[in-house]
């Protein structure tokens, strides 16, 4: 072997042991570089004849031209080791089962809620949604519950910095009843019946009774196994020219028996004081058998909207009259689930949660 086999044969196991792009480099200026091995050989043909500078030239060349190639070799097998080890790493084995999806459903209180809407909707009652920010005057003036009356503290209301529109103090609405008067104001307007507030002259022609029941989140600070800051509360209320207690019962009745799927259900209506009725009442229920049977059980608070509350209503009292009543379907999902703990509502631990599904 010549030096220059010997230079080329160093080259190739040079090459050989490095093991990234970057070291492949550095051996390559060890060889073919600016003051690499072949370029020192290059220079020293200065002295040659110019016969053997044409040979040794000519040699030179082969060999830098056999180095170049053992790199290219060497460039081409790193890159094909990197290819193969990515497509290693992100081998996709197509055998494997898929990821299953969880079905999911819904949760066991928008269940109550669909159950409630079901059943009074049957009944002919629309079904309204509201504002969870509420201003005073809905959650309380309107519905006969004046600043600083004693009243207001049955309820422990979440307060919001800053104001309405139209100036009025905000809150986290503490029940579903503001839903009465909103919705009254919109069927009035809708049906252009109503009252001038000022003249108190009535305006207007015949106007279909108002049967609604308004579902949703409210607000309390309030927090334990029965008590949530979040829960949930369905508002309902009809009023009409000639709608009596007798109708509340008849109403609330048929959806207890409906809802708990229970014809022997008793119910009981005991009474009770809320600013917006008069008279008031809260309504238990009993169970005749299993594992409830024998307690009262409250379900809702109602009674004869007062006639204050009609007339912020936008309607005559005279002439206006009905009820309505306010019940936690929270607790109405733990009586029909035998749930004891409100929190496991709220947790979202989808072991509790898929036993409803
Ligand atoms: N708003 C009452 C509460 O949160 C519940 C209630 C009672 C609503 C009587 C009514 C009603 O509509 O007539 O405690």
């Amino acid at each position: 072997m010549n030096d220059l086999d010997t230079l080329v044969e160093s080259a190739r196991q040079r090459f050989a042991t490095a093991h990234t792009p970057a070291e492949l480099e550095n051996a390559k200026a060890q060889f073919v570089g600016k003051s690499g091995r072949l370029t020192e050989l290059m220079k020293g043909m200065a002295q040659l004849s110019p016969e053997d500078k044409r040979t040794r030239g000519a040699a030179i060349n082969a060999a830098k031209q056999a180095v170049e190639a053992a790199l290219a070799q060497r460039r081409q097998a790193l890159a094909d080791a990197e290819l193969e080890q990515h497509l290693k790493a992100e081998a996709l084995d197509v055998t494997l089962p898929g990821r299953q999806h969880g079905r999911g459903g819904l949760h066991p209180v928008t269940l109550t809620m669909e159950r409630i809407e079901g059943i009074f909707g049957s009944m002919g009652f629309d079904v309204a949604d509201g504002p969870e920010i509420e201003t005073d005057w809905f959650s309380f003036t309107s519905l006969n519950n004046p600043p600083n009356h004693p009243a207001r503290s049955m309820q422990d209301t979440f307060y919001i910095d800053g104001t309405s529109a139209d100036g009025l103090p905000l809150n986290l609405r503490p029940h579903t009843s503001p839903m009465q008067v909103r919705y009254a104001h919109a069927h009035i307007r809708k049906y252009g019946n109503g009252f001038d507030p000022r003249s108190g002259q009535l305006y207007g022609g015949p106007m279909p009774d108002i049967r609604v029941i308004a579902p949703g989140r409210t607000y309390r600070v309030d927090s334990d196994a029965t008590h949530s800051p979040m829960f949930h509360q369905c508002e309902g209320l009809w009023l009409g020219e000639n709608v009596s207690f007798k109708d509340l019962k008849v109403v609330f009745t048929a959806f207890c028996k409906t809802f708990f799927e229970n014809d022997d259900l008793v119910l009981r209506f005991r009474p009770s004081f809320f600013p917006f009725t008069e008279p008031s009442a809260e309504i238990d229920i009993q169970f005749p058998s299993g594992p409830l049977a024998g307690r009262w059980l409250e379900v809702s608070g109602s009674g004869q909207v007062h006639p204050n509350v009609v007339r912020n209503m936008g309607l005559d009292p005279e002439c206006y009259i009905g009820f309505a009543f306010g019940m936690g379907p929270d607790r109405l999902t733990m009586l029909r689930y035998g749930v004891n703990d409100l929190r496991l509502f709220f947790d979202g631990d989808i072991r509790f949660l898929s036993q409803f599904q």
